[in-house]
């Protein structure tokens, strides 16, 4: 017994000390070469800057993170880009990806380069592991000498939130962005509409929050539930994450989903009554009415007011969820479908997102969609979502065949609601999604190039039915988002399992450093004090 145990602890620690003196980035960059010699960290390292625009903020931002490592900022010297023991940050512009970034580390200056800010940013980030994983405690800091030459493979990469189940004040919202940001994720999605809630405030309608935010109780605990976001809190929400790369995409979930609105304007739905905010998970079937012009007024009014909000050019409809039962006895439907010759309430559906379209025409703006197969349109600049479990292939070839953007965010690797391990479970019909299915994701599924060219990237989905706090969001979303991120940023042949989890267990050490939240994955068995 003894002498296994005595194995294990030297299995354990030779493990350990291999991890150490790897370079251990998350997400992958493309290329590594790692050389002689080392860069000598400490106070008496300056930033130096070279650049057409400034760059305040992305020195400010590596000056965050060396001080988490010495203790102390660096001075910024202007212009001085050759004196030694410098880190020079050169943002010069040129022809190429503008997430892309060099990063040469020699034994006497840094140097990363970049075309875009973005680039620069990024270079940013992946020094900046580099550095918290070399510090071994002591004031300087010994950087091992390498050239990183690194761009991403999808220029889509979102996480998703879902305030409109449980609502997340914007400080927190702001917390997980700079989490997101160190990553390289560069969309959040935030899911701002449901049965259950309504959390945007619109001028021209204010009962929709002062009636669609707010809920009694939610599944019978006798709490009442509510809240929403500012118009002015999300412009600054939205500058907050610019600053950090990252654009914000609002969701207006349409035509389903919409009790909280309804609640609040019940002539938006097809037949007259009393409705109420849902207090249960679960999918409404008093959809916006797809026959009342009142619903598309209303709507662009909705999205004109966002559009002041948001810049994105891309604004998601969600699609999702849509039981037609209302639609095919109301008589409003009936009328509408009848004057365009239609018989099946799913061209309504076609129907309605064309209208949408044309709002959208008007603020410069393209529908994001979850794809529903049954519907037998969409419009033709939409950016589509694969997302139900098993569906993928046929999403992924239909999208194609009818000329569609694609981002994959499917069930089977993607829906970070799903428990990580067995035990877990919040509701008897989620499968587990543990940290190595969502390493296994390819978001192109291995096929020819041609056939995986309209898919533009990743995105996890966090629904937030059991979601309450951002403490449980970060549960969720860590780590298995440094899974989904190097699906979305590195190439197949530079991805390995293997690899992965060495380079997972300094992430988590670092999380812990930070005080983020995650999950420890414990069935992995690397080396880690809790
Ligand atoms: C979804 O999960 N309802 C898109
Ligand atoms: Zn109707």
């Amino acid at each position: 017994m003894k002498s296994i145990f005595t194995t294990i602890m030297i299995f354990l620690t030779l493990h350990l000390m291999g991890q150490q003196s790897e370079l251990v980035i998350i997400p992958q960059p493309s290329s590594i070469n790692v050389n002689d010699g080392y860069y000598s960290l400490s106070e008496y390292s300056t930033i130096a800057t070279q650049s057409d625009v400034d760059l305040s903020f992305e020195v400010a931002n590596l000056n965050k993170q060396i001080k988490w490592v010495i203790g102390t900022n660096l001075k910024l010297v202007k212009n001085e880009t050759e004196a030694e023991n410098q880190i020079v940050l050169k943002c010069t512009q040129g022809n190429g990806d503008s997430e892309g970034y060099s990063l040469s580390i020699g034994d006497k200056q840094i140097i990363i380069s970049a075309i875009d800010r973005t680039g620069l940013f990024y270079g940013i980030q992946t020094l900046s592991q580099i550095i918290d994983n070399a510090d071994d405690g002591h004031k300087t800091v010994r950087i091992p000498c390498v050239k990183i030459d690194d761009k991403p493979r999808f220029k889509y990469r979102a996480l998703m939130l879902d305030p409109a189940r449980h609502f997340l004040p914007v400080d927190d919202v702001k917390k997980y962005i700079d989490v997101m940001a160190m990553y390289k994720f560069n969309h959040l999605h935030l899911h701002l509409s449901d049965d259950q809630g309504w959390r945007v405030e619109i001028k021209k309608y204010p009962k929709l929050t002062e009636i669609g935010s707010f809920r009694p109780q939610t599944e019978g605990d006798g709490i009442p539930h509510s809240g929403f976001y500012k118009q002015e809190e999300l412009k600054e929400l939205v500058a907050y994450a610019k600053d950090r790369k990252i654009t914000i995409i609002p969701e207006i979930d349409v035509p389903g989903h919409n009790l909280a609105a309804v609640a609040a304007y019940p002539e938006l739905t097809c037949f007259e009554g009393e409705y109420k905010v849902m207090t249960v998970p679960g999918v409404s079937k008093d959809l916006l009415c797809g026959g009342n012009e009142q619903v598309f007024e209303f709507l662009d009014d909705v999205f004109g007011e966002l559009s002041e909000i948001f810049p994105s050019d891309k604004f998601h409809i969600g699609g999702d969820e849509a039981p037609l039962d209302h639609w095919k006895e109301c008589p409003k439907c009936k009328m509408k479908m009848k004057e365009l010759a239609i018989s099946k309430p799913q061209e309504l559906m076609s129907y309605f997102f064309e209208r949408v379209n044309e709002i959208f025409a008007k603020y410069n703006k393209k529908p994001l969609i979850w794809y529903e197969l049954d519907v037998p349109g969409y419009p033709q600049n939409s950016t589509m979502y694969s997302w139900r479990l098993g569906l993928s292939d046929e999403v992924i070839r239909k999208s194609r065949e009818l000329g569609y953007e694609l981002i994959c965010s499917p069930g089977e690797h993607a829906y970070f609601d799903y428990p990580q391990w067995k035990g877990e479970e919040t509701c008897n019909w989620m499968p587990i999604l543990n940290l190595e299915k969502v390493y296994a994701f390819d978001p192109g599924y291995g096929l020819e190039e041609a056939k995986q060219a309209h898919i533009i990237g990743v995105e996890a989905t966090l629904w937030g039915e059991y979601v309450k706090n951002i403490d449980r969001a970060f549960y969720m979303t860590w780590p298995r988002a440094f899974a989904l991120v190097e699906a979305g940023w590195s190439e197949m042949e530079n991805r390995s399992w293997e690899s992965f989890q060495k380079r997972l267990y300094p992430q988590l050490e670092r999380f812990k450093k930070m005080g983020v939240n995650f999950r420890f994955p414990s069935e992995l068995k690397i080396p880690f004090k809790q």
